[in-house]
Formats: structure tokens, sequence, C-alpha cells
């Protein structure tokens, strides 16, 4: 599918991802004049609103999250917003959404349609949008993440959709994919030869992926109490790092292609063991120079929930035999970084007596800072009497610096501008999805068997220190 649409209708429109995120987007967008200029976005939520209050929404929204200076003319981007009152649940109100989205007049309009409610809300918006003729081929559906809490309620969910909508007419939402950097990592390993013969398990001794963040809980108990870190990011966002990290070069970059890839590397991943993984939860402590409370604190009770998780994990392919992927992610870390180390093995054979050669190592970080650094081992210059001494130098290709001039986006730009035109290649496949389910299920039964408990660590710290064990068994050092 690779019609543009025309309207873009969001579900959940005045909740906190799209004032956040989606609008500001959109108007980011707008600014640029990368949307149609007779593109109509209509907004529907629970609320009473009319356009025009829906417009004031939206505009202290984009006041809030955008920076001034690209906003561009918000008038212009306001006028193509309306508003149309809809409880999910009860058939009132999808007519009058229909009408508002022109499906009434015969017109051949393109419509993608954005679900950000509650996963359980999806099943009656797919009814109520095909009952009013809002599933046609000349629809597209784009779904938030949670999809599912297991593999089993993932199931559910997409098959509700796969009722209405056909796989190519399914944009599933993994916001890191959207990430300037994490679409550079593509760039990276194949528009480059340099990397690809090294990228293989005789290369390359292991990689570590850390997401770490400074935030704690948020105000989302509820949520997170049914999540945990192992749901909430290593199921979604570390996978499709990992994937898009280990998967063989693509034919070519479109979406059958990339996720062909991508899928094959999510289900050679080995089930792990329970030593294999780390789960740690936050106490009170110092984070970002504040004194903050404990997770169970702030939820008023105890909870085994993990705020911490660390994994080692295999991929059982010819390419990645016998090397270790790190996965660690956290909140109330002492800073917000995520960051892919790839770590390159030793020299074979060393002809510098004396000298310590530190292996090559690809840092790439994807935020806050987005920047690549390659580690090399460099001649310090000087004449000695013996031999040479040697050093370790990053060589930056940082991208603030390469591409000056260019802003960072929100993840959501990309991926809303892929959605209106319709592109695939950074949504993901329900069978990734499925993969992904699978093997974290995996995870969580195994700590169910093992009645695994979570060991706490202090806020603005890198997690319990078993999680620096887990590396340090395999004499490897998390990247700080
Ligand atoms: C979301 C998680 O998917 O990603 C949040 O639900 C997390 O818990 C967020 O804070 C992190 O996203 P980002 O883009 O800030 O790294």
């Amino acid at each position: 599918m690779k019609t543009k649409a025309d309207t873009l209708i969001l579900f959940g429109a005045t909740g906190d991802l799209s004032k956040r995120m989606l609008l500001p987007s959109l108007c980011a967008l707008d600014a640029e004049d990368l949307l149609r200029d007779d593109l109509k976005i209509i907004g529907t939520a629970r609320s009473e609103l009319s356009d025009s209050e829906f417009r004031d929404m939206a505009r202290e929204a984009i006041e809030t999250y955008l920076p001034e200076h690209r906003r561009g003319s918000m008038a212009e981007f306001l006028g193509k917003l309306s508003y149309s009152q809809l409880d999910v649940t009860t058939p009132e109100g999808y007519a009058a959404l229909a009408e508002k989205a022109g499906l009434k007049d015969g017109n051949d309009h393109q419509v993608a349609i954005f679900l950000s409610t509650a996963p359980s809300l999806f099943e009656p918006t797919i009814k109520g949008l095909a009952d009013h003729g809002l599933t046609a081929d000349n629809s597209r559906i784009c779904l938030e993440k949670p999809l599912g809490t297991d593999l089993a309620s993932s199931q559910a969910i997409n098959d509700a959709v796969a009722s209405e909508f056909s796989e190519d007419r399914i944009f599933r939402i993994d916001h890191y994919l959207g990430k300037e950097t994490v679409q550079n990592l593509i760039a990276l390993r194949f528009a480059n030869v340099l990397f690809e013969p090294l990228w293989n398990a005789q290369h390359i001794d292991h990689v570590q992926i850390t997401v770490g963040e400074t935030v704690g809980l948020e105000g989302r108990a509820d949520f997170y109490e049914n999540a945990g870190a192992l749901r909430d990011m290593v199921q979604n966002h570390m996978l499709q790092l990992l994937a898009l990290v280990a998967m063989e070069p693509p034919t070519d970059f479109n979406p059958t292609c990339v996720r062909d890839e991508k899928v094959k590397v999510l289900r050679a991943l080995r089930p792990v063991t329970s030593d294999e993984t780390v789960t740690g939860q936050y106490r009170g402590g110092a984070s970002d120079g504040e004194i903050v409370p404990g997770y169970d604190e702030e939820l008023g009770r105890e909870s085994n929930v993990e705020t911490f998780v660390a994994i080692k994990s295999h991929i059982d392919n010819w390419r990645w035999n016998g090397v270790p992927f790190y996965l660690r992610t956290g909140k109330r870390m002492p800073e917000r970084v995520t960051e892919i180390i790839v770590q390159f093995r030793d020299v074979p054979h060393s002809i510098f007596p004396g000298a310590k050669l530190c292996p090559n190592r690809l840092v790439i970080g994807i935020q806050p800072e987005e920047n690549v650094t390659l580690s090399m081992m460099a001649k310090v210059p000087g004449i000695e009497h013996e031999g040479m001494t040697l050093r370790e130098l990053p060589l930056n290709i940082a991208m603030d610096d390469a591409f000056t001039g260019k802003h960072k986006r929100i993840a959501y730009e990309r991926l809303l501008l892929d959605l209106i035109g319709g592109d695939q290649t950074l949504f993901v496949r329900r069978d990734e999805v499925e993969a992904q389910w699978n093997w974290i299920d995996d995870i969580r039964a195994t700590w169910a068997k093992d009645d695994k408990k979570v060991k706490t660590y202090p806020a603005g710290s890198w997690g319990p220190s078993a999680a620096i064990a887990l590396a340090e068994r395999d004499g490897v050092s998390w990247h700080e």
C-alpha cells in the first residue's frame, strides 16, 4: 500500500500521547510542507469538544511540546484539524465520524486511522469502524503499544484487527524505529562496505544494548504493575534494536525484505535460563540531582515488578554462534542513555610486546546524543627508545557535527509521515510481535517457575550488583 492518505483520524486525540507527540509531530511536518495541503486531521475522544475547542487544545499542546522554531504557521496547521465526539464502545458517533471523513460523499478517500487508546478498546473500535464503512480497502490502521501483555493476548488483538484489515493495512508502532539513529544503524550497516565482513562471530566478541532512563513510575502505577521493564521495554524497543543489529542484509529496503530479516533473528533467539537474567526494583535515592522515593513507596505497597532487567541472550544461527547479546534497561538509572555497543575481538596476534591493545569498539548512541564512535588503537606521536606507545582513540561520527542544520525530530514525525504515505518498513509486522512475545513469555515462565524475586537498587545507580556480575562472569564490563 503506497497510496497517500488524505484523511487522518486520531482516536484518543485528547490523551497524553496525542498532546505530547502526535499533534506536535504533525505540526512540525506541516511546518516543513511535508503534509499535503488538503489533509484532514480528525480528532476523536469521549470529551464533548467543538472543532475550535479541539484546536485550542492542540495549540496549547504544540506550544508546550514543540520548540517555537519548528511550529511554522500554526494557524495553517490548526486549520486542518476538526473534532468528532465519540465513545468507542457505543455505536453513536461513528456515523458522524464517517461523514466528517467524507466517506458519505462517495469520493475515493484514503483514510489512515491511528488508535492511541487502551488496547482493551481496540476491539469495540474496530467493530464500530467496520459497521460504518471505515474498514474498507481505502483505510489503514495504526496501533500503539502495548499490543497485549503476552503472546495469547497479543494474538487476540492481532486477530481482532485482522478480521477487518489485511496485514498490508496494519501499521504497528514501535516508536524506537522512528528514531533517527536507529534508522542510521541500517545505513551504517548496509551503506558501507567496512562493517559487514566483520559483522559476525568471528570478529565480534559481544554486543551490549542499554536503555537507561532517569524517570521513575511517572504516575503510571496501574499500567506498570502489569508490565514491568521486560514487557514495557525489552519485548518491543530493545528486541527491535537487537534485530536491526543482528539481521542479515535485506535484499531491498522495503517492508517485506526488512521485516523478513528481522523476524528470522527474533525466531532464532535462544530461550534464556533464569541465571541469565537479573531483575531489580529501585529504592529511594538521588536521581537527576533530586531525592526520589523508591518504587514501593510510590506504589504504596510492596511489589515484585521489575523496574530493571538485565539479560544475557544468544541468537542461534551461523552468524552469531557463541556471541552474547547483553541487554539491560531500567528506570531511575544514573543517566538517560540508549546505546548499542559492538565489541570486536582482540587482534589475533600482537606485534607490540608490552602494549595493551584495546579491541575495537563501535558505540552507536541513540539518545540523548545521536552519534557513532569507533574506538581504534593509534600510535601516540613521539620518538621513543624502544617500540612505540599506543593509545585508544575515538573516531567520532557525531551526527550534530556531520549534519549541522538538521534538528532533532520527534520519532513520531517519521512514523506519521510513513503511515500517511503508506510505507510499512518502519512498522512491526504481526510475526515479529508474536516472535517477540514468544521469547518474553518464556522468560516470564522461568521467573515464575523459580519464584524469582527482584533485587533492589538505589535510584541513581546502574541496577543491582548482580547485573554487573552477569556480564563480569564472562569477563565483560558494561559500557558506562
Ligand atoms: C515507552 C515505555 O514505550 O517508552 C515507557 O512505555 C518509556 O516506559 C518510553 O519511558 C521510553 O521512550 P523514549 O523514547 O523516551 O526512550
